[in-house]
């Protein structure tokens, strides 16, 4: 199967996903602050977008025009630079580099870091809430909202974060560990392949529930990739420490099952994301090749 035209799509779904992030980002110039500027910094710094490709991905999969995402694209990445810019705090990770640059709390303060994710929080629902889809498409927009808020709550990323602290120093069994693995990561991975299925008419709950496990399983897979790359990846690609986990004692996926079981456990998820997916395919109108691509890239990562 030719999966690299997906590929060849990016740059121009992500030169247009840029430049309306940028134009909100950048909005009400007269009023900018310390803040704002700390947002930009937190926001335009490198990040993969993976989560924004996993929208058009999705909606290039269901039959939909990706561009028309462009809203729940910028929205969940938004919510994802904040976990991040939270994640690396003194008081989460205590990490000082990030996508290659010091983290939010070393360049500008903490109490900074701190409000410019309260505020990328915000702006990500603001976003979502007041684009043009949500006039013709009212309905779709709630649930879209409903899905983000469910993905990064207490039930989702930051139940997961609270989790991930609790289980430092513990050894955890593996359905404890993927089940944390599942809110803290997974989740957001999930809410950016399920949001566009709120735009199409006619779709079987079997089939919503076949995408969904499919981004369970790549979620999940992704996280132990994660926890790999913080064991074995180079902190110039990777542009974040290594062997931070470890000096955090956190319980991570090889540190407690080991490297090899790593490795092979992310192709076990992966392959059962394929197998989910297979089923969406029959189903559905559109091309899913730029999930495969992105499911194959996700695993395999090296950054
Ligand atoms: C890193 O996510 C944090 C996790 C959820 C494991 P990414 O690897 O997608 O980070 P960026 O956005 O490219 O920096
Ligand atoms: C964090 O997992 C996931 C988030 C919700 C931000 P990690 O703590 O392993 O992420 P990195 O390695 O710092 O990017
Ligand atoms: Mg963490
Ligand atoms: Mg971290
Ligand atoms: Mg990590």
């Amino acid at each position: 199967m030719n999966t690299s035209a997906f590929s060849s799509r990016i740059p121009g779904y992500l030169d247009l996903f840029e430049q309306q992030l940028t134009e909100r980002l950048v909005a009400n110039p007269g009023t900018d602050t310390r803040l704002k500027e700390a947002m930009h910094y937190s926001v335009f710094n490198g990040g993969k977008r993976l989560r924004p490709l996993l929208v058009f991905a999705s909606a290039e999969a269901l039959g939909l025009e990706p561009t028309r995402l462009h809203a729940p694209a910028c929205a969940v990445e938004l919510i994802h630079c904040y976990s991040l810019v939270h994640d690396d705090l003194p008081a989460m990770d205590d990490d000082d580099l990030r996508r290659g640059r010091p983290t939010t709390h070393l360049a500008y303060d903490e109490a900074t870091a701190i409000l410019v994710g309260d505020a990328l929080q915000a702006l990500a629902y603001q976003l979502l809430a007041e684009d043009p889809l949500g006039q013709a498409h009212p309905a779709a927009v709630l649930e879209m909202l409903l899905e983000m808020a469910d993905a990064c709550g207490a039930d989702g990323m930051a139940g997961g974060q609270a989790w991930d602290l609790q289980l430092e120093h513990q050894t955890p069994n593996q359905e404890t560990l993927e089940r944390m693995f599942s809110l803290k990561t997974g989740a957001l991975i999930r809410a950016s392949v399920m949001m566009p299925t709120s735009l199409v008419e006619h779709m079987s709950a079997e089939t919503k529930a076949h995408l969904r496990q499919f981004g369970e399983h790549l979620g999940l897979a992704f996280q132990i990739r994660d926890d790999l790359l913080d064991v074995e990846g180079d902190a110039e690609v990777i542009g974040k420490p290594v062997g931070s986990d470890e000096e955090n004692a956190k319980a991570t996926w090889p540190g407690l099952f080991g490297i090899e079981e790593a490795k092979t456990r992310i192709c076990e998820l992966h392959d059962q994301a394929m197998d989910a997916l297979a089923s969406v395919q029959k189903e559905v109108s559109g091309d899913c090749d730029g999930l495969i691509w992105l499911a194959d890239q996700l695993t395999q990562r090296n950054h």
